[in-house]
């Protein structure tokens, strides 16, 4: 099907859908900064216009605060109607155990196995054959967002790769600057170190220490480096002193830090400043040398109810979510990629095009959270933590315990 038919095959799907009677549905997210309450406006504003209504039901504190509130509200019998969640592993225990809705009959109406791309984001929506997810969005975390001003005030020039940021960090900090904002959230100093991996190491060793858990490799000279460069990171992050992600992207935007290693959701807080890409900041995929990005980011799951005209609502948000305008339109506010593989990118931002570029180029690698269980990394965040909050841990004792971790993972 060529792009126009397709959009005007599911815009009047989604025109023709008619509801038994209005619905509220409660949908529980993490999205609470201000790109990310803009990009969510927009399923809410689309869902309303169905005659249903969307009950907002996010969760401040970043997804680690959020996903134990969601599992233990659909666990305890108070399920909402959809919720977050990324791709992955995260609700796997919830879907095996019988608590998410099939939707794999909607799944085969709506056509999603010919519009999802790329297929593997549908794959972690399937247990034993059938679906229970919607994909919204591409994210990849491999990004460093730098602020121009910062480095004209000190005096040098805007660095193009990881090597020139580090050499330029003593200029930072004597014009008063943080080199470099990490919020002191667990996930975002895991966060730095993986995108350092990726893009220092190269996808081949990322996929044998995350993909094949290959506790041999993890002990090796590859990543004894990256542990070296997150030194690195960890002295030119110790005066930022920050909780959330968006507070961290404020010290960017406020020409306060250097830069900040974080996915490209820093972008729908940049665009709601007003910051425009290549004359405030920069952006550099891959820390300005790897050519890879992790496809990550979000997925609807709706609980099962036994009510069906909730049932009924769920299906309208799951089609509205995947409508081709509606994903243009949050996709372009929440600075992620849309998952269908047929729609037009062309108002992509400069930073979003440099993204697709590395994605069709090939470079696209499975997210952290789809090649481990939330455990694995949950303790790979504290050790990262650790080695952030002890300076006299060194890279090799920090090591040392990242291989126990990797090897111990099956
Ligand atoms: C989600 C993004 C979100 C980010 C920060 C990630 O886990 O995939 O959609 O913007 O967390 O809240």
């Amino acid at each position: 099907m060529n792009t126009l038919k397709a959009v005007l095959a599911a815009s009047t799907m989604l025109s023709v859908v008619t509801t038994a009677s209005a619905v509220d549905l409660e949908v529980t997210h993490w999205w609470t900064s201000g790109g990310e309450a803009a990009a969510v406006a927009e399923f809410a504003k689309a869902f309303d216009a169905t005659g249903n209504k969307w009950v907002d039901g996010a969760i401040a504190g970043g997804g680690n605060t959020a996903r134990p509130v969601m599992i233990s509200r659909i666990t305890g019998g108070d399920p909402m109607g959809a919720t977050q969640f990324n791709h992955g592993q995260q609700a796997a225990e919830l879907v095996e155990a019988g608590f998410m809705r099939d939707l794999t009959d909607l799944a085969e109406q709506e056509g999603w196995r010919d519009a999802i791309e790329p297929s593997s984001l549908l794959d972690s929506c399937t247990l034993d054959g059938k679906i229970y997810c919607v994909p919204v969005n591409i994210h990849s975390w491999e990004w460093l967002w730098l602020s121009n001003k910062a480095f004209e005030d000190a005096g040098v020039p805007v660095p193009t790769n990881w090597d020139e940021f580090v050499a330029a960090a003593p200029a930072l900090e004597k014009a008063g600057k943080i080199p470099l904002a990490v919020g002191s959230q667990s996930w975002q100093i895991h966060g730095v170190f993986r995108v350092l991996l990726i893009s220092l190491a190269g996808p081949e060793i990322y996929q044998k220490v995350y993909g094949e858990k290959d506790a041999e490799v993890a002990a090796g000279p590859e990543i004894a480096k990256i542990f070296k460069a997150a030194d690195d990171a960890r002295k030119m992050a110790a005066r930022s002193n920050v909780q959330d992600w968006n507070q961290a992207t404020n010290l960017v935007i406020t020409d306060k830090a250097g830069g900040q290693i974080i996915g490209d959701w820093a972008q729908g807080d940049f665009q709601v400043a007003g910051e425009v890409a290549g004359e405030d900041y920069t952006c550099l995929p891959g820390l300005g040398v790897g050519k890879a990005l992790e496809t990550g980011g979000d997925a609807f799951y709706f609980p099962s109810v036994d009510d069906p005209e909730i049932s009924s609502a769920q299906d309208e948000l799951a089609r509205v979510m995947l409508d081709p305008e509606v994903q243009v339109a949050f996709n372009l506010k929440k600075g992620s990629v849309p998952v269908r593989g047929d729609i037009d990118q062309s108002a992509a931002n400069d930073c979003m095009k440099k993204g697709l570029a590395i994605l069709e180029g090939g470079g696209a690698v499975p997210s952290q959270e789809q090649l481990m269980s939330p455990d694995i990394i949950n303790q790979i965040n504290d050790l990262m933590t650790e080695f952030f909050s002890t300076p006299s841990m060194t890279p090799e004792d920090a090591q040392q315990r990242f291989a126990g971790i990797i090897g111990s993972a099956s």
